[in-house]
C-alpha cells in the first residue's frame, strides 16, 4: 500500500469512534467503536464513515464494522400478587429516584389489565417507530415504553396470553439506548405475562410490593415462589400503604396494619427495602403525573437499596 492510500483515510469523521482503518486493494476496512449509540445513531456513523471512506481517493469499496461493549442492563420486575397494592406508583417514583442519582433508567409498563404509566409519569404521547424498534417516550429524565402506548385507550383490557406477551416483547427490545436500569411494573398475580417475562428476558432480580395486611402477603407469597421456582433473585420487598398520618390532627393510625410486609420478609429470608406511607401527596402527585413530588427522601433511600441488592 502506497503512502498515499494509506493517508487517504486519515480525515475520517468521528475519530474518537475509529479504532481501526485500513485501505488494501482499492477496500476499506473501517472498524469504530458505537458504545452507548441509540440504533438510529449507529446507523448514521456507519453511514457517515462509509461515504467518508468512499470519498476518499484510491477507494472503491468501503466496508464498515461496528463493535459496541454491550451495556449491562439491568431488568428489573416489580411484582405483586395482589392488584392495588402501589405496584405501578412505586414503580414510578423509584424510576425518578434512580434517575436522580444518576442512572439512565427505562420504565416498561406491562400490565395487560390497565397500563398507568403515562398517567403516573405525565406523558401520553405515542413511541416512534425506528427501525423495527420502538423509540421510548421521556418524562422526568425516565424513558419509558407502555403496553397502553399501542391501541387506542381501553383497548389494552381485551389483551390476552400471547398477544399480551407479544406485546410486551416489542416492548424489552425496543431502542433502549444506554438505558442502565429498566423496570419493568407488571400486572398483578402469577399469569402468563410474568411467565413470559421471566422466560425471555430473565430479570436480574424482582421487587415486590405489598400493603402489609395478610391479603396482600399472602398473594406476595405467591408472587416470590413464583420468582424462586425460575430463579430469579428477589431483589427485595416494599411495604406500602403502612402508616397513615392524618392530615388534621398528625394523628399515625394503620388501616391495613404495619410491620407485616417486613415480618413476611424476614420469614422467606428476603431483604426489606422499605415502607412508604398511605400519603394523600403520593396519591395526588401520581394522578398528576408528578412523581416524586413527594415523600422524594423515602424512594431515594429505597432506590439506593435497590441499587446495592443489584450490585450483589
Ligand atoms: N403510598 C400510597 N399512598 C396513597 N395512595 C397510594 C399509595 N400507593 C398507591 N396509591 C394509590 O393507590 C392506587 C393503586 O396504586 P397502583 O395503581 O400503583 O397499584 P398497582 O399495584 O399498580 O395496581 P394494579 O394491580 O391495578 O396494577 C392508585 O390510586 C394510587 O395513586
Ligand atoms: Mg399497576
Amino acid at each position: 500500500m502506497s503512502r498515499e492510500m494509506a493517508d487517504a483515510l486519515d480525515n475520517l469523521p468521528h475519530e474518537d469512534r475509529v479504532r481501526s482503518r485500513k485501505l488494501s486493494g482499492g477496500v476499506a476496512t473501517i472498524i469504530a467503536d458505537a458504545t452507548g449509540l441509540s440504533e438510529a445513531e449507529r446507523k448514521a456513523l456507519e453511514d457517515e464513515l462509509r461515504s467518508a471512506a468512499m470519498n476518499a481517493p484510491g477507494v472503491s469499496e468501503a466496508r464498515v464494522a461496528l463493535t459496541a461493549t454491550q451495556t449491562a442492563r439491568t431488568l428489573i420486575a416489580i411484582g405483586s400478587g395482589k392488584g392495588g397494592v402501589g405496584k405501578s406508583t412505586v414503580t414510578a417514583n423509584l424510576a425518578v429516584a434512580l434517575a436522580r442519582a444518576g442512572k439512565k433508567v427505562g420504565v416498561i409498563d406491562a400490565d395487560v389489565y390497565g397500563p398507568s404509566q403515562p398517567t403516573l409519569l405525565g406523558n401520553h404521547s405515542k413511541p416512534e417507530g425506528r427501525d423495527d424498534k420502538l423509540l421510548p417516550v421521556e418524562a422526568h429524565g425516565v424513558r419509558f415504553l407502555s403496553l397502553g402506548q399501542l391501541v387506542s385507550p381501553g383497548h389494552a383490557l381485551a389483551w390476552r396470553g400471547p398477544m399480551a406477551t407479544g406485546a410486551l416483547a416489542n416492548l424489552i427490545d425496543a431502542d433502549w439506548g444506554d438505558t442502565e436500569v429498566l423496570l419493568v411494573d407488571l400486572p398483578p398475580g402469577t399469569g402468563d405475562v410474568q411467565l413470559s417475562l421471566i422466560q425471555r428476558s430473565r430479570p436480574a432480580g424482582a421487587v415486590i410490593v405489598s400493603t402489609p395486611q395478610d391479603l396482600s402477603l399472602i398473594d406476595a407469597r405467591r408472587a416470590v415462589d413464583l420468582f424462586n421456582k425460575t430463579s430469579v433473585p428477589i431483589l427485595g420487598v416494599i411495604e406500602n400503604m403502612a402508616t397513615y398520618v392524618c392530615p388534621h390532627c398528625g394523628q399515625a393510625s394503620h388501616p391495613f396494619g404495619t410491620g407485616g410486609a417486613e415480618d413476611a420478609a424476614a420469614e422467606m429470608g428476603v431483604p426489606f427495602l422499605g415502607r412508604l406511607p398511605l400519603s394523600l401527596a403520593i396519591r395526588e402527585a401520581s394522578d398528576a403525573g408528578q412523581p416524586l413530588a413527594a415523600e422524594e427522601e423515602i424512594f431515594a433511600a429505597i432506590a439506593a437499596k435497590l441499587l446495592a441488592a443489584v450490585a450483589h
